[in-house]
C-alpha cells in the first residue's frame, strides 16, 4: 500500500473467548472430544427459551410491522416501556424514552461508545476486563487499554484507591467502566463501592459507563441495583440487552439508558453523535425491541428472572465445592452471571509443569503449542489436550493474574460435576507435576 490503510488500534483487537476456538477445533481434528467452556452462551449449552417467551415471539412473526426497520433509537413503545421501567424504580433518576438508543446487542453499542468518543479521552475500565470494553477501548484510543484492578483477595472487588489515584494522575481519562455483576469475576459491588467511585467522578468531572447485561442475574442475597439508582448527578451510560436474559443472544438486541444527559453539555454532544452514527445504518433488529414490553411485561417474567439466579446461584456453589482445600488457587464465589473465574496463586505455576495426554499426536501438537505462552495459557492447552475441556486464560482478559475463566452453564448435571471435577484433579495433577 502506498499509505498504511492499518488503524492504530488494530492490533489491540483481540478476543480470546473465541481465539481459542480455532485450537480446540485442531485438537478436536486430532481425536480428542471437546467441551466447550468458553463461551457465555445458555442456548449453546442446552438452555431452551421458556414455552411461554416462545410463544410471544411466535406471535410477533404474524405481525407484518415485525419485518420493518424501526426508529433509528429504537421502537419507540418500547423505549417508552424501558424508560417508565427505569423511573419506577427505588430513589432512581427519571429518564425520557429519547434516553434510550437500541442497538445490535451490547456488542454493537460498545463499539459505537469508544469508537465515537475523542481518540485522547480514555475510559477506565477494571481488569481482568471482558475483551469487548477493553479491546474497543484499546483501538479507539491506539494504546493499550488502561485499567485499575479487581482485587481477588477481596472478592474481586475494584481497588478503589487504584482508581482514584489513575484518575489523579492521567488527564486523559474521561471516563469509568464497571460492570456488576462483572464478566469474568462474577463480583457484584455493593453500594459503598459504587458510592466511592461516583464521588471521583464527581470530583473530576467524569462520565461513567457500566454495562448492565447480568444485572438480572445477581444471586438472592446479593445487591441488585441498576445504576439510575447509584449514579446520583453524573452523567453515564447503562448498558442493557436480552442475550443473556431471555436468553436469546443471537437477537443481537441490546440498548443503552443514557442518564443525567442534559448536565453536561458535552456529554449530551457526544450522546447524539451515538444516534448521528446509529442513523447512517438505519435502525437496529426490530423484532426482538417489539418483544421486550410483552416479554418483560409478562407476569412471569419476574418469576423467570427469580429462577435462573437461583438456578446459577445453586452451580456457583456446587462448583466452588470442588475447589475446597485447594491450596494453589484462589476462587471467589460469584454474586451473579454465569462464570467462575480460577486464578493460581503467585508462584504456583512454572513452564515445566504438564498434563499427561495419552493420544500422541495431540500430546505432540499441545507440546508444539505451549512454547512461549503465558503460564496459564500452558495450562489450559494442556487441560485441552489432556481432558478436552475448553476454558479461557485469564491473561486474555487484560489481567496481570494466571488462571482461568469456566461458566456455569452445563445445563447436564452429571456433566457438570465431571467438569468441575477434572479442573480440580487437573491442577492437582498439574501443579504436583
Ligand atoms: C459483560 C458483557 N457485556 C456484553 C456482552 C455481549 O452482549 P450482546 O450479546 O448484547 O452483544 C457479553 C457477552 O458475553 C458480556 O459478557
Amino acid at each position: 500500500m502506498r499509505r498504511s490503510i492499518v488503524h492504530e488500534g488494530a492490533t489491540n483487537l483481540k478476543y480470546e473467548i473465541r481465539e481459542i476456538v480455532g485450537v480446540a477445533r485442531e485438537i478436536r481434528s486430532l481425536g480428542q472430544t471437546i467441551t466447550w467452556e468458553n463461551i457465555g452462551d445458555p442456548v449453546e449449552k442446552g438452555e431452551a427459551l421458556a414455552p411461554w417467551i416462545r410463544d410471544i415471539l411466535h406471535e410477533l412473526l404474524e405481525l407484518p410491522t415485525s419485518y420493518r426497520y424501526c426508529d433509528t433509537a429504537g421502537v419507540l413503545e418500547t423505549r417508552a416501556f424501558l424508560a417508565e421501567a427505569v423511573n419506577g424504580r427505588e430513589d432512581g433518576i427519571q429518564i425520557t424514552p429519547e434516553d434510550i438508543i437500541f442497538f445490535n446487542g451490547i456488542g454493537d453499542a460498545v463499539a459505537r461508545v469508544y469508537g465515537f468518543l475523542k481518540r485522547e479521552a480514555r475510559v477506565l475500565g477494571p481488569s481482568p476486563a471482558y475483551s469487548t470494553h477493553s479491546s474497543a477501548e484499546a483501538a479507539h484510543s491506539g494504546y493499550n487499554h488502561v485499567t485499575y484492578d479487581l482485587d481477588p483477595y477481596n472478592g474481586w472487588m475494584p481497588n478503589v484507591d487504584d482508581i482514584r489515584n489513575k484518575v489523579k494522575y492521567n488527564d486523559s481519562i474521561a471516563g469509568i467502566l464497571l460492570l456488576s455483576p462483572d464478566n469474568p469475576t462474577g463480583a457484584v459491588y455493593p453500594r459503598e463501592i459504587l458510592d466511592e467511585i461516583v464521588a471521583i467522578a464527581q470530583e473530576h468531572d467524569l462520565f461513567m459507563i457500566a454495562d448492565e447485561i447480568y444485572t438480572h442475574i445477581t444471586y438472592p442475597g446479593y445487591p441488585r441495583m441498576h445504576m439510575s439508582q447509584w449514579i446520583q448527578d453524573v452523567p453515564a451510560l447503562a448498558m442493557r440487552g436480552i442475550s443473556k436474559e431471555y436468553p436469546w443472544p443471537g437477537a443481537r438486541c441490546g440498548w443503552i439508558e443514557v442518564l443525567n444527559r442534559t448536565r453536561d453539555e458535552n456529554f449530551n454532544t457526544y450522546v447524539n453523535s451515538l444516534l448521528a452514527a446509529k442513523r447512517l445504518e438505519v435502525c437496529s433488529t426490530t423484532l426482538p425491541q417489539m418483544s421486550l414490553p410483552l416479554v418483560c411485561g409478562n407476569g412471569r417474567y419476574k418469576r423467570h428472572l427469580e429462577e435462573r439466579a437461583l438456578m446459577f446461584s445453586k452451580r456457583a456453589d456446587e462448583a466452588v465445592g470442588f475447589f475446597g482445600g485447594c491450596d494453589s488457587v484462589i476462587v471467589n464465589k460469584p454474586g451473579g452471571a454465569f462464570y467462575l473465574t480460577v486464578m493460581f496463586k503467585d508462584g504456583v505455576l512454572n513452564d515445566g509443569q504438564a498434563l499427561p495426554i495419552e493420544n500422541r499426536v495431540v500430546r505432540e501438537r499441545i507440546e508444539a503449542l505451549v512454547r512461549n505462552v503465558s503460564p496459564d495459557k500452558r495450562f489450559v492447552y494442556y487441560l485441552m489436550g489432556a481432558t478436552g475441556i475448553v476454558v479461557v486464560p485469564l491473561t486474555g482478559f487484560q489481567c496481570g493474574h494466571a488462571g482461568f475463566r469456566v461458566t456455569l452453564l452445563e445445563t447436564d448435571d452429571a456433566k457438570r460435576a465431571w467438569i468441575f471435577r477434572t479442573l480440580r484433579e487437573s491442577i492437582d495433577a498439574y501443579v504436583g507435576s
